[in-house]
């Protein structure tokens, strides 16, 4: 049967594990899998911009030796020029895989459903899996061990955070989430996680304070304050988030080395300062780089079964 990764929920922690084994593996040889994907397409659909997981993507199949196919917003119209379900049915005819960007995480599941191939989520209005397995992977790279490692994410309970609390969740990691009001993580997220997080001891707290959320952590993340689709409510949100912003003088009451993590684009000056993410502890490009190593992985994963 095929397998997709649409979400956190689709891998177990072994296969998490295997994952990142598999990605230290590409990222120390790239050459050794350079002929894994040949003879093989993979359609790239992106409903939304995107510099990291498009480029990391097809650059990826192009060292594994195979061939990506990037169709951008309007070149298929999803749902509008022809039904998702058909349009699922005729690229599994064609291409080992998609990578679909879109909005509502129902399109998501819907060409899941319907495509015989493996279907791999490039990010929804819900949730960004490969994103938060990178992150991960990245932390595996930064600390010996994760084991009693908490992270703090501030700002907007979006479709990162949501994906990070699946990981930690899974992995026993603690996360301390600081949102303001109305703006915290997805309810059924939160309730789907209650008992993962008791199974692998993660202690996964939503705070309304970002100087409480911080205190003594070891990483603290954030992300943009209006997503890509609530370009509209951006002037609104930078008013709501304005105390939410990682900067000097919120990390003066942090430990003195915790890293800064960012998934990109930031606007700097809004959720994050310069000089924060651009300082020493800023470990944002590693992140960035990894979306290459981590995805190879998936796609070997999915369509080799290795
Ligand atoms: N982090 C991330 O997914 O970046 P892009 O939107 O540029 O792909
Ligand atoms: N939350 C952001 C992530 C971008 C990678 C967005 O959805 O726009």
């Amino acid at each position: 049967m095929k397998k997709d990764f649409i979400s956190m929920k689709d891998l177990s922690i072994d296969e998490i594990n295997e994952l990142f084994e598999l990605t230290r593996k590409i990222k120390k040889n790239p050459l050794d899998f350079k002929s894994t994907l040949s003879n093989k397409s993979v359609v790239l659909i992106f409903e939304k911009p995107s510099n990291r997981t498009r480029v990391s993507f097809e650059v990826g199949i192009w060292q594994l030796g195979g061939q990506s196919i990037y169709l951008g917003q309007g070149e298929i119209n999803l749902g509008v020029r022809e039904a998702i379900k058909d349009v699922a049915k005729t690229l599994s005819r064609y291409c080992a895989a998609i990578v679909l960007r879109t909005f509502s995480h129902k399109i998501l599941q819907e060409m899941a459903e319907f495509a015989t191939i493996p279907v791999i989520n490039g990010l929804t209005d819900l949730s960004h899996p490969c994103q938060a397995l990178s992150d991960i992977y990245t932390l595996t790279e930064k600390f010996s061990s994760l084991d009693n490692k908490t992270i703090a994410y501030i700002g907007d309970g979006n479709n990162v955070c949501n994906s990070l609390i699946y990981i930690c969740a899974k992995m026993g990691i603690n996360l301390n989430i600081a949102t303001p009001k109305r703006f915290e993580p997805e309810n059924n997220v939160v309730a789907e996680t209650k008992n993962l997080s008791i199974i692998s001891k993660a202690n996964i707290q939503l705070f309304y304070s970002p100087q409480e959320a911080v205190k003594n952590v070891d990483v603290i993340y954030t992300d943009v304050w209006a997503s890509m689709g609530k370009e509209r409510e951006a002037a609104k949100r930078k008013k709501i988030f304005k105390n939410f912003q990682i900067n000097s003088q919120l990390l003066a009451g942090a430990s003195r080395n915790c890293l800064i993590m960012h998934c990109l684009p930031a606007h700097r000056g809004q959720e994050i300062t310069d000089e924060v993410l651009d300082s020493k502890n800023s470990i944002v490009f590693d992140q960035a780089e990894n979306r290459l190593h981590v995805q190879k992985a998936i796609l070997i994963k999915l369509l080799k079964g290795k």
